[in-house]
């Protein structure tokens, strides 16, 4: 089955911390968003500024493949300001927690059902292509959430979200609640996951293999908070790994890293060295056992290839070091060192190592002419 990719780095990652865009560097993201495969671009919201419904404009003009959407609350105006943008496909949400409605919204539980209504129903009426989030919807009683999703269709939205707004779900929990809403509603149904937990990957995979149809994500995760799931780890996971179906995306990963750089420098947001497929160790390795497998086979260690996210194996040397992947590191300089000579270097890395430090290349293309020398 195929997934739907909505991204919206370009606005719940947009909504980091510290994080502000110029207009022009929206249509510079959704292009290379575009160029991947990815199905949906969520590209702002609108009332924010003025900045951002130029950017949003930009985007909206740039002909892409994606479909782009402006995220609104469930007002007119809202609603109004996406479509000033050019853009025709509105992702409206409106809270339906307790809390939110005590202390937030201050509304009744019938208010919340009459503004979903009128709200998704004055999009359509614009000829807009709707999808309706309820807000903390994995707070919300679920008879509640049945009612205000049941009213969302009713009023004609092409498609609902399941937000969950402060990643507070599990991934039983997120399984249960898809099912539960599947029930109620027959539309197509996305998720939106945030990661305070560090969840949200893992709870948008349980709500795709609990009949999910669309994902909502971000390049590195980016977004508010502990940010959204990451695009590079939802669609490596359903492009790569054996899920209870099969799943696939119209995702091509070959272009994330390049992406995942752009979103960093763009969004002054560093990518952790560990962080899975992008990060700067992904596919990097130092330890003798693995530099040992890696260099006879990589798939000893690697179990999709580099080159399918953009990336290539690098073996670092330091502390834990082996021979063979010194070896290996003197070869890419056209240098075979016999294997005492190896071993001298190798002695020299491990004291390096010792002292606190690991080595560049060039140190260890440098022990190996004084190894050589000392002959
Ligand atoms: O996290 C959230 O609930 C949102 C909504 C606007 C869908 O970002
Ligand atoms: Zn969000």
């Amino acid at each position: 089955m195929q997934i739907t990719i909505l991204d919206t780095t370009l606005r719940d990652g947009e909504q980091s911390p510290g994080v502000a865009l110029r207009p022009a560097d929206k249509p510079e993201i959704a292009k290379s968003l575009d160029r991947m495969g990815v199905n949906v671009i969520e590209a702002g919201f609108a009332i924010t500024s003025p900045g951002e419904r130029e950017g949003m404009r930009l985007v909206a003009k740039a002909g892409l493949r994606a479909e782009i959407c402006g995220l609104a609350r469930a007002e007119k105006s809202d609603i109004d300001e996406t479509l000033e943008t050019g853009i025709k496909c509105v992702h409206i949400f409106l809270a339906t927690s307790d809390i939110h409605l005590r202390d937030k919204l201050r509304m009744t539980q019938e208010e919340v059902l009459q503004k979903a209504d009128s709200a998704v129903a004055y999009a359509k009426s614009m000829g807009m292509k709707v999808e309706f989030s309820a807000e903390d919807a994995t707070s919300t009683d679920t008879g509640f959430l049945k009612e205000v999703y049941r009213t969302a269709a009713m009023a004609g939205a092409d498609r609902i979200d399941i937000p969950d707004t402060l990643g507070r779900a599990t991934p039983k929990h997120m399984a249960h609640l898809i099912r539960e809403m599947r029930s109620a509603v027959d539309l197509p149904i996305s998720v939106h996951c945030h990661n305070d937990f560090g969840l949200a990957v893992a709870n948008s995979i349980a709500a795709v293999e609990a009949g999910a149809q669309c994902v909502h994500v971000t390049v590195n995760g980016v977004g508010e908070r502990a940010g959204n799931a990451a695009l590079e780890e939802v669609v490596g996971i359903l492009n790569h790994l054996k899920l209870d179906e099969e799943y696939s995306t119209s995702v091509d990963l070959k272009g994330v890293y390049e992406v995942s750089q752009l979103v960093s420098r763009l969004y002054g947001m560093p990518v952790q060295p560990n962080k899975a497929i992008v990060g700067a160790n992904a596919f990097s390795h130092e330890s003798g056992i693995h530099t040992h497998g890696i260099v006879n086979n990589p798939k000893t260690y690697q179990f999709v290839s580099p080159e399918s996210f953009g990336r290539e194996t690098t073996i670092v040397n330091g502390k834990h070091s082996g021979v063979h992947g010194v070896e290996a590191t003197l070869r890419k300089y056209g240098i075979n060192a016999p294997r005492e000579e190896l071993m001298a270097i190798l002695d020299m890395i491990k004291r390096a190592g010792d002292d606190g430090r690991s080595v560049g290349d060039a140190e260890v293309v440098a022990m190996a002419m004084k190894v050589e020398n000392g002959r």
